[in-house]
């Protein structure tokens, strides 16, 4: 994304525009806009103390509170004139009807995690409305359902489960922080996907504000639109305010393990042949490998390092029988094994150390930031060794420790899901989804040149490994690098389906039917979100 001091440019600009129509932005619109509010808000007194400008001395704390990418967090990234914190709905359905009365884009910010920072970064007047005060969570556990509001976090989600039963959990993210808001609207996977699908795959039901205002549920919003905002992202369809879940039966006891080899304990081979088994595994059995360059010794000479890390929904006896099985050469040992409740097994894959209170996952801001680019991949043939060795050389020519992958088997349930069952298309075939990584947290923005084009000529590099035609993507891995609509205001169906079908397929074109019938002014839009046909 640019950088600019969009602020001050728009700023000229409206002295240009002062005598333009009704929906230009003026030098008074902020109070326009602050009464509008009132106006349209069911309790005028609240939404003073919960809207934001520049000219609040907290306005800058809330902004930043969520941000995850710290390549976003400069004085050059454009920042909102407004900032809405809504407690009810009726202020969001305000920020709505005003956002558009003073032709101000409107930007909704659950958990703030998106890769690009489009839930709180615009390169033209905009509004955010922040979802944080809208988190409550109602778990049913007779019904075996939950209510969550969209600001809530994963990690207040599981916790909430977890304090009501012992043998449900949810099957969504890892890292606790992640808003449901834009999370569900994206997927969402997490350690269950190969039992349960993703977050999306449980959803039954939604509180949605469309573009006119009106709040609808699954009834009255009809089918077609339910379908598009259980995967279709974020920002194109309206404001989850709250999404009904279904519950998923987990063990009292699960397994994890996390073994670590290196290239001189024949990681290449293992990372090979896991390519073979791990989408065939029992869908009990979830096991991730995360690939990361490190030094091996005093002369400094690089080795990678596989870790394979895993989720087992049972206790340690039948693990070992499962992966002496199916995996011999891992060579898993009970030592390696620990034995938990699925929700410590959620700290445990959220990176905590063992012992952690559970409460962790309710912090809002308890994972560590950095700056990152991140894309996404999914395999459908495994990679030869002599790809593997290709990938280690260009890992060795980045520093140390910033590049990683992780790679995601799929199979399971996920190979039963339809295609077209939710706009999320990444199902039959798949073998496992890689994230490519390139993270620092020293050199700051100055270096982000350097390992924004490594990671570019790496995603070069393995386009000759992963799915073609279209080369796929994940969603909720957000990447402006692909396809070609990086150009404001360029929402074009030609332009967007460039990544339009990398991330949805086929289901592409029934999410821009869905978004012409629904938005046809393309009111909510950002620079990756489904256009109506007509723009
Ligand atoms: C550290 C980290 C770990 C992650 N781990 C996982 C993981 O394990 N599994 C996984 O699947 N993904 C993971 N992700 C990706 C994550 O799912 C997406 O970034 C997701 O979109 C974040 O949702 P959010 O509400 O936090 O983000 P936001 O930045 O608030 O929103 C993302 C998008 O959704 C829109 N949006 C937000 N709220 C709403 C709403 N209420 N209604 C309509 N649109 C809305 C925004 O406008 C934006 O376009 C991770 C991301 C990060 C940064
Ligand atoms: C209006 O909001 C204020 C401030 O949040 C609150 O104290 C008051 O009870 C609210 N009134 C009604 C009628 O909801
Ligand atoms: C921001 O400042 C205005 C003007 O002083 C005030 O009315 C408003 O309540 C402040 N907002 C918040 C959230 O404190
Ligand atoms: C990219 O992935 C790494 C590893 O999961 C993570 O630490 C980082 O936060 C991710 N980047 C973003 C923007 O989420
Ligand atoms: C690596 O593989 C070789 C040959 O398959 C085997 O002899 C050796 O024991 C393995 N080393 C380790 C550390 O597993
Ligand atoms: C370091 O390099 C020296 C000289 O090349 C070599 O003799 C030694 O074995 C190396 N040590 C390690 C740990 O690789
Ligand atoms: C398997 O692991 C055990 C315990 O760590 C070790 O002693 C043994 O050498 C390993 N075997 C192979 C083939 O790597
Ligand atoms: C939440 O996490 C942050 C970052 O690790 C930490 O500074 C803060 O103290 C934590 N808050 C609570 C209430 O534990």
């Amino acid at each position: 994304m640019k950088m600019a001091n969009f602020t001050l440019r728009h700023h000229l600009a409206c002295l240009l525009l002062f005598a333009a129509p009704l929906v230009a932005f003026s030098t008074s619109a902020p109070e326009n806009f602050m009464q509008c509010l009132s106006l349209h808000s069911e309790n005028a007194t609240a939404i003073s103390k919960l809207v934001y400008t520049p000219m609040n001395s907290s306005y800058s704390s809330v902004l930043d509170v969520t941000l995850q990418n710290l390549r976003f967090l400069t004085p050059f990234a454009p920042k909102p004139l407004f900032i809405v914190t809504p407690l009810h709905v009726s202020h969001i359905q305000a920020a709505i009807i005003c956002s558009r009365r003073y032709g101000l884009q409107m930007r909704t910010r659950s958990g703030g995690h998106d890769y690009e920072g489009l839930s709180y970064l615009s390169e033209v007047p905009f509004v955010i409305v922040d979802m944080g005060n809208l988190r409550s969570i109602s778990v049913d556990v007779e019904e075996k359902t939950a209510w969550v509001q969209s600001g809530a976090t994963v990690g207040e989600l599981y916790y909430r489960i977890a304090e009501k039963s012992k043998t449900l959990g949810f099957p969504a993210g890892l890292c606790p922080t992640v808003g449901v808001g834009g999370h569900f609207s994206g997927g969402g996977y997490g350690t269950l996907l190969r039992k349960y699908g993703l977050a999306a795959d449980n959803v039954i039901d939604a509180q949605l504000i469309d573009a006119q205002g009106q709040l609808l549920d699954r009834e009255s919003m009809g089918e077609d639109l339910f379908w598009a905002i259980r995967g279709g992202g974020g920002g194109s369809f309206g404001v989850v305010v709250s999404w009904k879940v279904k519950l998923v039966p987990v063990p009292s006891t699960v397994t994890v393990f996390a073994l670590q080899r290196t290239l001189e304990q024949n990681a290449t081979k293992l990372v090979h042949q896991w390519q073979l088994v791990a989408n065939k595994l029992p869908e009990d059995l979830f096991l991730q490998v995360i690939l990361q360059s490190y030094n091996s010794g005093p002369n400094g000479t690089r080795t990678m390092q596989a870790i394979f890390k895993t989720l087992y929904l049972g206790g340690v006896d039948s693990l070992l029988k499962v992966i002496r099985n199916s995996f011999p050469e891992l060579n898993v040992t009970r030592q390696d094994c620990t034995e938990m409740s699925w929700i410590e097994s959620v700290v445990y894959f959220a990176g905590f150390p063992t012992g952690e209170p559970l409460e962790i996952l309710l912090n809002r801001s308890s994972n560590t930031k950095t700056f990152f680019k991140n894309k996404s991949d999914y395999v459908k043939e495994p990679i030869p060794e002599s790809g593997l060795e290709g990938m280690w050389e260009k890992f060795f020519e980045e520093d140390e420790g910033v590049p990683r992958m992780i790679w995601n088997p799929y199979g399971g349930k996920m190979a039963e899901i339809a295609e077209s069952a939710i706009p999320f298309p990444h199902r039959a075939g798949v073998l496992y989804k890689i994230q490519h990584i390139t993270a620092w947290t020293t050199g700051g923005n100055e270096v982000a040149p350097k390992h924004v084009s490594w990671i570019r000529s790496f995603y070069s590099y393995m386009a000759q490994y992963v799915s073609k035609s279209p080369r796929e993507a994940y969603i909720n891995y957000r990447d402006l690098d692909i396809g070609m609509n990086n150009v404001e205001g360029d929402t074009s169906y030609k332009q967007a389906s460039a990544w339009g079908k990398k991330y949805f397929k086929n289901n592409f074109d029934r999410l821009v039917l869905v978004k012409t019938a629904v938005d046809p002014d393309n009111f909510f839009r950002h620079e990756q979100s489904i256009p109506p046909f007509s723009s």
